[in-house]
């Protein structure tokens, strides 16, 4: 057994990390059978001290181990190795040494300013992007140097003309009110003796550029564009030198004339400065930047990966629209820009106009409502090569105007598509014999890669793009067997709930960072995010802190956030609801207005979350609390029931959504009911809407489980399998290559839904990956952190195999089955070092393994398939053929 992936709190790298005392945690590599850890050894070396202590650790926990040594210092370096001891008296070698180094921990470590170019207070027009220059002298020779560094607004940075580091878009977005991260850099490899530069370029990004639907606003979090950098050198002699953004440092402006999120670059290649942030370069017509105002208790060190250009496409395909555009095809709907070889004559506008599809053979650019989605580039007559570094975009299709008259056609292989995320580390991988639901799952992978820069998103394309809560709300489990979202979405959730908490009424904002105007409007399904997405990234991660940090957010959006009917504690039946927004059969303009009562929805969930509250409670240790959350809950029950449960088990929204959410939140006073309810929800799939959904935000997450919950497992694979409109497969037969944002988003005719909210790039129905991973797949956390692993493979529908693996903190779990001839099922389950299983295999009792591989061949008769439609032969019906 081999110790790996050693990391200290949520970091994929931890170099100018936040935590003086960052916990540890590693994982196992080998498939040993029944290995244990019984306890482990830490060393910590410490080079500024030259110090090396080696601690005990005489535990099984190999997750958020807390820091043995002392705390560390602000800009301190240590080198910590580990190894465990098996229970069988096993060593493990020493792992790799992983270096952590702290960044500035106090406002009092930052010794520089907050500078600014020209102060815009215009709420109608862009900032002009803002170039900021300072010549530094080196005559030491340095051993370490680092550069801390953020912005209002995005930037790049540069030493003597080199770019640092490869992220994107930098600091990224967060709740500016409350915290503003910063980066740290080795800036060493740049420096030179002599007369040095730092340069940075900073845009508008989401700061002080134009956010929100129906024109927006600017300005949100401030009016000016601003830089903070500090660098520190240490030198061979040991001594020291900190320089930071002062009044030395002197602004202007380059070719970039404007860049903004949602309308796209306008970059004038003729006024490009060459050499500006090198020595040789004359500043003197450069103008001295002010000095602003800057709270240093913001500033904080990440908590995840910062946002990367991870991938390049190569186009598939150009020609020329009916109307005479020419139009590329990326093949793939993605988030990014592209990055094009131009040239033409001096003073030529070339416009890259980005869309998701097409309609009638054009770019449909109604849905970006009012984005533009456009990358001006004025040319200087000479070949350029351009990509655009502060707006992105959501596109499969790029088209370029104004392309010179008289030259030919472009050349598809002088546009690359450049796709850009926050770099998490990808976790989970899904694939099973049948090849449509397989482009459905990565469908799915690439919703989450469009709509996770830096903030958790609801779409990348229109004019919106904004972290809406509910959204993640649906998806957070998913995300988090995808990928390693825990980094990310600490620093989200930290920005949501001091978002929450700095208002009187302890309402979450529905979408943070907070865009919208005025009082936040509490809404249950949205407002409920602060309860569940700490739970789901507790019980993907194992990490209570993400349970703990947000535990009085939590309390105060339950006890003081929810509008309350003063009599029974259930919701105002008069307050307005989202609803199960997007249930298919609601008015395309009127999203939340869906068949299923929305107060029943924001009722269901209010137990669902009180429940939760119980469980957090528990594990927090608060069991005065959690025993008044439990009776609360069985409480709202009973006034649940008397509200909306028959004695029979109807319930009065006869819907799928309704009857899910009674069923998988256990709302039913007696099982009798329970199954009554369940046949009258397997009758409304077969009878009314035939195979097809019947959900939207609040039911879609969770049809699958409750039909699993009850036995009708067979059942939901066949809506799974379902190819017309609105079913999961639909859109993948329309040729989708991400999630939609409505079960219609295409209609089947080719045209776009003209309704004024229309995404081709919306995670939250891509929550059927959870199910798939859970059930088909049949891995899923037994408990928390996945120290206890749900291995349950359920085959169904016409699939004869199935292979899934998941990096799971302990490390890799990973199951694949097989039909075999003769009404066989092998299965094989890998189950990571200090970790257990509960293996259950179709009709077999459950078993409890440790780590290692298990294989078993079982004998299995596949269900009858397709589970038979309700009517009789001579009443057949379309939808009834899978
Ligand atoms: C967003 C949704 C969001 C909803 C709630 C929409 O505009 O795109 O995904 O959750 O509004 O009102």
């Amino acid at each position: 057994m081999k110790i790996s992936n050693l990391r200290v709190e949520h970091h994929a790298e931890p170099l100018g990390i936040g935590e003086p005392n960052p916990r540890l945690s590693w994982s196992f590599e080998g498939l040993e059978p029944n290995w244990q850890q019984q306890a482990c050894e830490i060393e910590v070396q410490r080079p500024a001290s030259s110090q090396v202590d080696v601690f005990t650790n005489p535990t099984s926990q190999s997750l958020y181990v807390p820091w043995p040594a002392t705390a560390l210092a602000s800009r301190e370096i240590a080198i910590v190795r580990v190894r465990a001891v098996s229970t069988a008296r096993e060593y493990t070698d020493w792992s790799m040494p992983l270096t952590v180094e702290v960044g500035l921990l106090q406002p009092e470590d930052w010794a520089c300013s907050l500078i600014q170019g020209p102060g815009q207070s215009s709420n109608t027009s862009p900032h002009i992007p803002v170039l900021f220059r300072r010549t530094f002298e080196l005559h030491k020779s340095p051993q370490k140097a680092r550069l801390y560094i953020s912005a209002q607004g995005v930037y790049e940075s540069f030493i003597n003309g080199c770019k640092i580091g490869d992220h994107v878009l930098a600091p990224g977005w967060t709740s500016y009110d409350h915290q503003l991260t910063y980066q740290t850099f080795d800036i060493l490899p740049q420096l030179k003796p002599g007369t040095n530069v730092i340069g940075a370029e900073v845009a508008e990004g989401w700061f002080c550029g134009r956010l929100g639907f129906g024109g927006g606003e600017r300005n949100i979090w401030g009016s000016t564009l601003g830089l903070i950098a500090q660098i520190c050198i240490t030198y061979d002699d040991s001594t020291e030198d900190i320089l930071g953004t002062d009044q030395a440092w002197k602004y202007s402006y380059g070719p970039l004339l404007r860049a903004e999120i949602y309308d796209g670059e306008v970059f004038d290649t003729r006024a490009m400065l060459a050499g500006w942030n090198t020595s040789e370069f004359q500043d003197r017509d450069w103008q001295s930047v002010k000095i602003g105002v800057l709270d240093y208790g913001i500033l904080r060190a990440p908590d995840g990966p910062p946002m990367r250009r991870i991938q390049e496409i190569a186009a598939k395909n150009g020609w020329e629209s009916p109307s005479k555009k020419f139009i590329i095809d990326f093949g793939q709907n993605l988030v990014g820009w592209v990055r094009c070889k131009l040239h033409g004559p001096s003073g030529l506008k070339i416009d890259l106009i980005h869309a998701e599809v097409l309609e009638n053979g054009e770019c449909a650019t109604k849905p970006l409502r009012q984005a533009k989605c456009t990358d001006t580039v004025i040319l200087n007559g000479q070949p350029v090569i351009y990509e655009p570094r502060f707006t992105f975009h959501g596109f499969r299709y790029l088209q370029v105007d104004g392309w010179p008259a008289n030259s030919k056609s472009p050349d598809i292989q002088d546009f690359k598509a450049v796709v850009v995320h926050t770099d998490m580390v990808r976790t989970g991988w899904f694939e099973c014999s049948d090849s449509v639901l397989n482009r459905l799952h990565e469908n799915v992978i690439w919703s989450m890669r469009g709509n996770f820069l830096s903030v958790p998103t609801d779409c990348p394309q229109r004019d919106e793009r904004l972290g809406w809560t509910g959204d993640l709300q649906a998806f957070a489990p998913t995300a988090c067997f995808l990928y390693n979202p825990y980094g990310m979405l600490r620093t989200w959730l930290r920005g949501l709930t001091k978002e929450q908490q700095a208002d009187p009424s302890k309402v979450p904002p529905l979408v943070s960072p907070n865009t919208l105007k005025g009082p936040p409007h509490p809404a249950a399904v949205w407002g409920d995010s602060v309860v569940s997405i700490p739970w789901d990234l507790f019980r993907g991660s194992g990490d209570r802190a993400l349970v703990a940090d947000h535990y009085s957010a939590m309390t105060d959006w339950i006890q003081k956030g929810i509008r309350r009917d003063d009599a029974g504690g259930l919701w105002d039946p008069g307050h307005p609801q989202l609803g199960d927004w997007l249930e298919p059969t609601a008015p395309p303009d009127d999203p939340g207005n869906g068949p299923t009562d929305e107060v029943l929805v924001a009722n269901a969930f209010l137990i669902r979350m009180t429940d939760l509250m119980a469980q957090i409670s528990l594990i927090l240790g608060r069991e005065k609390q959690s025993h008044e959350y439990s009776s609360e809950a069985a409480a709202l029950r009973q006034e649940f029931a008397r509200n909306y449960i028959t004695d029979q088990g109807r319930v009065v929204s006869d819907t799928q959504t309704a009857l899910a959410l009674s069923i998988q939140f256990s709302l039913f006073p007696n099982s009798a009911q329970e199954q009554k309810a369940a046949s009258r929800l397997v009758h409304l799939i077969k009878a009314k809407t035939r195979f097809k959904i019947g959900t939207g935000f609040a039911g879609t997450p969770i049809l699958g489980h409750a039909l699993t919950k009850v036995g009708q497992t067979q059942l939901f694979y066949r809506m799974l399998f379902h190819k017309k409109c609105p079913s999961w497969l639909y859109p993948v037969t329309m040729g989708a290559t991400t999630v939609w944002e409505r079960w219609d988003s295409m209609r089947p005719d080719g045209t776009v839904n003209p309704s004024n909210m229309t995404s081709f790039n919306h995670y939250a129905f891509g929550a059927i990956a959870n199910w798939m991973h859970s059930n088909i797949a049949g891995l899923q956390p037994a408990e928390p952190g996945w120290k206890k692993i749900c291995i349950r493979p359920i085959p169904g529908g016409s699939l004869t195999s199935c292979h899934a693996r998941f990096l799971s903190p302990y490390g890799l779990a990973e199951v694949k089955w097989k039909l075999l001839d003769g009404q066989k099922l092998y299965v094989e389950a890998s189950v990571p070092g200090n970790t257990t299983a509960e293996i259950t295999l179709p009709g077999e009792s459950p078993r409890d393994v440790e780590s290692g591989v298990h294989k078993y061949t079982v004998d299995y008769e596949p269900p009858i398939w397709p589970p038979l439609p309700i009517y009789p032969p001579f009443m057949p019906h379309d939808d009834d053929e899978p």
